[in-house]
């Protein structure tokens, strides 16, 4: 609970309207010490006489007038069709000074009102509304601790008095809530979706059961599912009868959305059309599985600014065991990518169930694709045909992840609908003109933010035709873009490349049925094509199995095999660049799975040296520096890295949150424009190193705390269970002393 303040930020509240919400905000705001004086009034006097007996007011006033006088906070909890009048009886008695405010679930039909009674919308009255509830109702179900950890909303206009609005936020979250402000407009759209509707589809339901003939038996045999669906039927009429008759508009759309789609299901049904009730079944339980997250981000996808996660990690420890990593994130979005434009049923093992290769199978979700799973890895995608997607309802949310925004823009770019691409705070700070620039010279039409950041807006129904492109930056995710677009270009898409750079879109083009033609330094597809659904397993991320071939290089006395790793040549970098230094790295059980290489790993401690790393295996190891930084740190003599500016544009600037996470612990690095000099043997100290919430990042200095002299604690963790779910755990298993505080 908060301390009470002791000067409150109200001398006198007056409460109008003693029900649940009135009373429990009265009694949060009188045992929060917020106020001087909470008085109350209702046209119940039982309840007006039972809010004094239950400690819930300070004081009553028998009258509006008596309540009003004197108050710099009136707060309206009456019916919302009681609204209008009281606003008449209270307007007298406001002082211009006076804060009114309610509690109402309709904004639009608040601020009518008030406009009615006063002629215009005062800049005094800030109109709110707690998402919380019961469906319990009067004062004796008043709870002080009813708007703990729930939102209020606050929808003031642009000439609100900011102080008053101020306070009116300091008042709610001095009650455990978490204030948002909305417009007026919005407020009523969102709450006739996540209220309204449900509440109406519980009375309608309950209604027609207890109107059949056999009621008494659908009712006696009703479980759980009945119970829990209709709790909220149980609901005050009156109140929701006032509300949707405030809400009208904002419900009728609504209803009318709700009832298009229950006549789909009809259909579907009626027609033994079971590809539908699957996939929209299969969409819904992953939605409704990913409800609290859905509410930070628009899709499942997590918002982790909201999530602060931070790993504590003990010094010293020696690696050891036989472990397998998660999937590689590179197949896993490429897997549902292709598996839903595929014809057939795809089946996907060894799936990352990371973040961003979620955000990836929750877009194509919302474009229609059924997918079932993951379960434990396994994915069965039920392919739509390289023209069957359908337009998504809102904008596509892909979280942290670039190579989905990017691979996305290219697939999308051909589609005859629009589509609109987002993510989180990291994501949108990203280049996307590397993708859209070419796109545009295909013949797509892309609106990117300033500086061609996200978000991206695709105006889909454009004619692509195939160009050449020689791409500036190696990129994967640029190449990858293209040729994606290319399978719905006209002729031939070709794309040549800087260096070599990951090659899994074309391997699972190739395995899909699509021909690519390879040549050098250049791959091209021709478009019109489709592609065949086929199965998949994904190896081991090498990606994520470097964490651990740094950590048991540098903890002496370690022996670790990593299994079913993937060791496609365009990524093994990490493992050439250790070899370099000095590394004990054996590759064992060399097979090919899928078109994909594929070995056993084992390593073991090594006294490592300092390199000149060969530029040409910056590619091959785009992602595995900042851990291949901390071998350099651990190695005798210079690291010097060149070529590598691209390292500047990743989910961090990883050359500068390197060096300053190593600053933090004390060790000295020169920063270059395009790479990083670490002059190894120095001692790792303790200290508080800041990820900037990039899971690569995080992850080196957790390996870092093997050769360390103190604690070392990584904050803003969270976005490792974008690669790597369940890395807290393998790290401890393998003897990394970590603990994590906050949900990973
Ligand atoms: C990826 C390509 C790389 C890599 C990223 C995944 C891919 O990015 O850093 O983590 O799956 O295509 P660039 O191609 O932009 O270097």
């Amino acid at each position: 609970m908060n301390d009470v303040p002791e000067t409150p930020l109200f001398q006198r509240v007056a409460v109008i309207g003693l029900g649940l919400i009135g009373g429990s905000l009265a009694s949060a705001i009188r045992r929060q010490g917020l106020a001087g004086t909470v008085v109350g009034t209702d046209t119940r006097h039982d309840e007006l006489a039972l809010g004094v007996e239950l400690g819930v007011v300070d004081e009553v006033a028998d009258t509006v007038r008596d309540a009003v006088a004197g108050s710099d906070l009136v707060i309206l909890a009456v019916p919302v069709r009681a609204t209008r009048s009281v606003l008449e009886e209270i307007k007298p008695w406001l002082s211009g000074n006076t804060l009114l405010t309610d509690v109402g679930s309709t904004k639009s039909s608040f601020v009518a009102d008030v406009e009615a009674v006063f002629g215009k919308w005062p800049a005094n009255v800030i109109p709110g509304h707690p998402i919380a509830g019961s469906e319990k109702s009067g004062i004796r179900a008043a709870n002080p601790d009813l708007f703990a950890n729930h939102k209020v909303i606050l929808t003031p206009s642009g000439h609100s008095d900011q102080d008053g609005l101020s306070r009116l936020r300091q008042l709610w979250e001095g009650c455990g809530a978490t204030v948002l402000t909305m417009s007026v407009a919005y407020h009523d759209e969102v709450l006739a979706a996540t209220s309204h509707l449900p509440h109406l589809i519980a009375f309608s339901l309950v209604d027609t059961l207890a109107g059949e003939d056999e009621n008494m038996d659908i009712f006696r045999y009703a479980a759980g599912g009945f119970r829990d669906f209709t709790r909220i039927a149980a609901s005050d009429p009156v109140m929701w009868h006032d509300i949707f008759l405030s809400n009208r508009d904002a419900v009728l759309r609504v209803i009318d959305h709700f009832t298009h789609d229950l006549d789909q299901l009809r259909t579907a049904i009626a027609n033994q059309d079971g590809a539908t009730l699957m996939r929209v079944f299969s969409r819904a339980k992953a939605a409704r599985e990913h409800f609290s997250k859905m509410l930070s981000g628009q899709a499942y996808v997590t918002n982790n600014a909201e999530k602060q996660v931070t790993f504590r990690l003990q010094p010293g420890g020696a690696i050891s065991g036989d472990i397998r990593v998660p999937g590689d994130k590179s197949m896993s979005h490429r897997s549902i990518m292709l598996g839903a434009l595929a014809d057939g049923i795809t089946e996907v093992q060894g799936f990352l169930e990371g973040e961003d290769s979620l955000a990836t199978l929750q877009a194509f979700r919302d474009m229609g694709v059924t997918i079932e799973g993951p379960e434990n890895g396994f994915v069965r995608i039920h392919g739509v045909g390289i023209n069957g997607l359908q337009a998504p309802r809102g904008p596509l949310y892909l979280g942290n992840s670039g190579t989905a925004m990017r691979l996305f823009a290219g697939l999308l770019a051909a589609q005859s609908f629009d589509s609109e691409l987002t993510g989180d705070a990291s994501l949108s700070k990203r280049p996307m003109g590397r993708v859209a620039d070419p796109l545009r010279a295909m013949g797509a039409r892309i609106d990117t933010a300033e500086g061609g950041r996200p978000p991206l807006k695709i105006h889909g129904g454009q004619q692509l035709t195939g160009i050449h492109y020689e791409m500036p930056v190696a990129s994967a995710q640029v190449k990858s873009c293209l040729l994606l677009a290319g399978l719905y270009a006209g002729g031939s898409t070709s794309v040549t490349e800087p260096a070599p750079t990951r090659d899994h879109t074309e391997r699972m083009l190739a395995g899909f049925g699509y021909h690519v033609h390879r040549d050098a330094a250049t791959s091209s597809v021709v478009g019109g094509g489709s592609l065949t659904a086929t199965n998949i397993d994904v190896p081991a991320d090498i990606s994520s199995a470097a964490f651990f071939l740094v950590a048991a290089s540098i903890a002496p006395g370690s022996d670790l095999t990593l299994r079913h790793v993937g060791m496609n040549p365009t990524r093994v970098g990490v493992i050439n660049i250790l070899r370099l230094m000095g590394a004990n790295i054996e590759v064992l059980n060399e097979r090919e799975i899928g078109g994909e290489p594929v070995a056993d790993l084992r390593v073991r401690s090594a006294e490592l040296k300092g390199i000149d790393i060969p530029e040409d295996q910056v590619p091959l190891a785009i992602d595995e520096f900042p851990v291949l930084f901390i071998a350099a740190t651990c190695a005798e003599g210079r690291t010097v890295l060149r070529g590598a500016e691209e390292l500047r544009v990743k989910e961090s600037d990883r050359i500068q949150v390197m060096a300053d996470g190593l600053a933090a612990v004390g060790v000295e690095t020169t920063v270059t424009p395009d790479g990083i000099i670490i002059d190894g043997g120095q001692t790792i100290g303790g200290g508080k190193v800041d990820s900037h919430g990039d899971h690569r990042i995080a992850m080196s200095f957790a390996v870092a705390s093997l050769r360390a002299e103190g604690e070392i604690e990584v904050t803003d963790c969270a976005n490792v269970a974008t690669s790597f779910p369940g890395f807290v755990e393998l790290a401890r298993q393998t003897g990394i002393n970590i603990s994590s505080e906050g949900a990973e």
